[in-house]
């Protein structure tokens, strides 16, 4: 690449970031008025400066400085269904986490979460089992659970269908090779009622971004028993009361597995403000 095609392409980088921020500004402003968003960016300032501080040593510090130079780079560069705070949060459970054992991530879209997850997975010296579909979501049982998601703000619903949030096995691992680690990657494609029923490695710490109450529930069937004791089961979705109630019913728990469904740290209002689809259950 010559001089002129890097000044270039340099560019063309700066001009899909700033469309990109202001996209994103364009939608906070929508969701959260002009003071709701201004509130939001300090707050997520000051969180991103605290993550940083939390590192006890001094490497731990620079770590963490550039794991979320990393994680923004991720955000800026890949179609992501998460917002940006939420992986930070999840990182600070994952980096004091002492159970040992690997990390499960169930539903991975374009791979923006599991590059995010592989960079925490490789610093921490454990593997990243990633299960997903590739076609995208199955279709929704009913209309309940078609209709899950709504948003908190405008209150308007959103309709699930099959294949939404498609990304092919191919696109994921260039996504995670350009941008997170490959390496610590094991893959295992196919809906969840049948990937998972094979799997018998122990995590220590699940995440699970499914949409749907069933997708969640074959999850939840698989690997909560797997889960080892003191490891963390997290779930987008958090805000959304049909998709607690759906995973916390406790009929579903006594039939399925045996026991009455534990707290759900989150459930409602998600984990802070500026990670309101986050919650949380230990083992
Ligand atoms: C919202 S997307 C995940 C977003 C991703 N975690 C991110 O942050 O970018 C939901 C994912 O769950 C997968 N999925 C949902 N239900 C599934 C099922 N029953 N079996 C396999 N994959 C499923 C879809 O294929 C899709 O990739």
């Amino acid at each position: 690449m010559d001089k002129q095609e890097f000044i270039l392409a340099q560019d063309r980088e700066i001009e899909e970031v700033t469309g990109k921020i202001l996209r994103v500004m364009r939608r906070a402003v929508k969701l959260y008025g002009f003071w709701g968003s201004v509130s939001r960016y300090i707050l997520m300032r000051d969180e991103l400066r605290k993550f940083v501080k939390c590192g006890k040593t001094g490497s731990e510090r620079n770590f963490r400085k550039s794991l979320l130079k990393r994680f923004s780079r991720i955000h800026n560069k890949i179609t992501c269904g998460h917002s940006p705070f939420q992986f930070v949060l999840m990182a600070e459970y994952i980096l004091g986490l002492d159970v040992p054992g690997p990390i499960v991530e169930c539903g991975c879209y374009k791979g923006g979460s599991t590059a995010k997850l592989s960079l925490l997975a490789e610093h921490t010296q454990r593997k990243l089992y990633v299960f997903d579909s590739f076609e995208g979501l199955p279709e929704p049982k009913d209309e309940k659970e078609a209709y899950v998601k709504q948003d908190g703000f405008s209150g308007q619903k959103y309709r699930f269908q099959a294949g939404q949030y498609k990304g092919t096995l191919d696109e994921v691992k260039n996504n995670v090779a350009q941008f997170g680690n490959l390496e610590v990657c094991e893959f295992i494609p196919g809906f969840f009622s049948e990937s998972l029923t094979a799997f018998s490695v122990e995590p220590a710490f699940v995440f699970i971004d499914v949409d749907l109450v069933s997708s969640a529930r074959d999850c939840l069937r698989a690997l909560w028993p797997l889960l080892k004791p003191g490891g963390y089961f997290f779930t987008h979705e958090a805000m959304y009361p049909s998709y607690i109630e759906g995973i916390l019913d406790r009929e579903w728990w006594r039939e399925n597995l045996d026991q009455c469904p534990p707290v759900i740290f989150g459930a409602g209002s998600g984990l802070s403000p500026i990670a309101d689809t986050i919650a949380y259950m230990r083992k």
